[in-house]
């Protein structure tokens, strides 16, 4: 039972009590009762589950085993979105007068965390181009505890060598948090090559269905513990139905995984040969070399070579929708400078690449024809 595909399945919780059910049922309740003292003793004793849902519930630990499980992490815990679970991983180890190091290729919404609000803790955030280093050296301070990057970046999908920085940051003694939300341990697993923490937003390819904001932390007992008391002091934990549809997702992660790389790369060879496109963002091969599964994920992004055009290319899409969020059965596309990237200045913009012809697109499990032949239509509409 330990193979990828047969672990997504198998991940329910379900008590098999009287009733026999086959699914995890929703445990939709702020709070558990208890029969006497003794029980509420057991609790705190830890040797009685749950007390009250921003705590902990069975909903929240399923969604998290399941993925500490994939991730072959010690232990994970769930969060209100992604961007709590980054919160609460840098939290874990941040403390006022400590220095960050993170890719210059982040989130929009990370960046935003970092450089607005921890920075007001006198956090202090370095951003390094990992595409043009070999080493930390000459950035690693006596206060730096951390780096932090994403293993396929929103919006370019560049993937540097993940391996190389974490035994890098080992060298240093720093804690690695890897987001790999693009990638999904369906493709890669960076715990195996020794990251202490790796985050989620399983809004992605988790839930896969665009129907659950819902965030995940695996990694290391002593920082998932420090990082679940993080979550509960803030308030920042998970639904319970939110993370029973998140939970629900990661049972077809592998076959939508599969089915939505697979249309990507025929959707980026499309691009990569068509007049309007300026340049196509797709990992390549190479690229992807230490992934534990060869194939190069499911996000394509591309360049118009006539920026003006880009709201004609959008207006012009039929059925693709536009929605600033990725990873859905359905192909959809978004356009990270009016969204994901609006927290960026233009000078930021500019040196990261991050253009206003830049187009993300997030294929879906449709017939790859049907997606290559929706993009000709609104393409063709750039040209003339
Ligand atoms: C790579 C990455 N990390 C984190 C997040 C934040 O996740 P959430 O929106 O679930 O808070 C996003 C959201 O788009 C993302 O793309």
């Amino acid at each position: 039972m330990d193979r990828f595909e047969t672990k997504t399945v198998h991940i329910s919780h379900a008590p098999l009590g009287e009733e026999r059910s086959k699914t995890t049922p929703i445990y939709q309740t702020s709070v558990f009762a208890f029969s006497g003292l003794e029980e509420v003793e057991q609790y705190y004793a830890g040797q009685r589950g749950y007390l009250y849902t921003r705590n902990g519930n069975p909903n929240q630990v399923e969604l998290a085993e399941a993925i500490a499980s994939l991730e072959e992490a010690e232990a994970g815990v769930s969060a209100a979105s992604g961007m709590a679970a980054i919160m609460a991983g840098l939290l874990t180890v941040l403390s006022p007068g400590d220095h960050i190091l993170a890719s210059d290729e982040l989130y929009g919404g990370t960046y935003a965390l970092l450089a607005k609000e921890l920075s007001r803790f006198q956090i202090e955030l370095e951003r390094i181009n990992l595409k043009q280093m070999t080493s930390l050296d000459g950035h690693v301070r006596p206060e730096t505890r951390m780096l932090l990057l994403e293993t396929i970046t929103n919006p370019l999908l560049t993937v540097v060598n993940m391996p190389h920085w974490i035994r890098e940051a080992k060298k240093h003694g720093l804690i690695t948090m890897i987001d790999n939300t693009f990638a999904t341990p369906y493709l890669v697993r960076p715990i195996l090559f020794g990251a202490d923490l790796v985050v989620h937003s399983a809004t992605k390819y988790i839930g896969g269905h665009s129907d659950v904001t819902a965030g995940v932390l695996v990694g290391r007992t002593d920082l998932i513990d420090r990082a679940r008391e993080i979550i509960v002091n803030y308030g920042a934990s998970l639904s319970p139905f939110e993370a029973w549809l998140a939970a629900r997702g990661v049972k077809t992660l592998a076959l939508r995984m599969e089915r939505q790389c697979e249309n990507a790369q025929q959707v980026a060879a499309f691009l990569r040969r068509h007049p309007a496109v300026r340049a196509t963002y797709y990992p390549s091969e190479s690229d992807v070399s230490f992934f534990h599964n060869p194939k190069r994920g499911a996000m394509v992004s591309f360049s118009l070579r006539d920026e003006s055009q880009v709201y004609s290319f959008y207006r012009s899409l039929k059925w693709i929708k536009l929605a600033p969020s990725l990873a859905g059965v359905e192909t959809s596309v978004s356009h990270p400078v009016t969204t994901s990237h609006r927290a960026l200045t233009e000078e930021q913009r500019q040196a990261s690449g991050i253009t206003r012809g830049l187009v993300r697109l997030s294929v879906g499990i449709e017939a790859d024809e049907d997606i290559i032949a929706e993009l000709a239509q609104a393409l063709a509409a750039c040209i003339d």
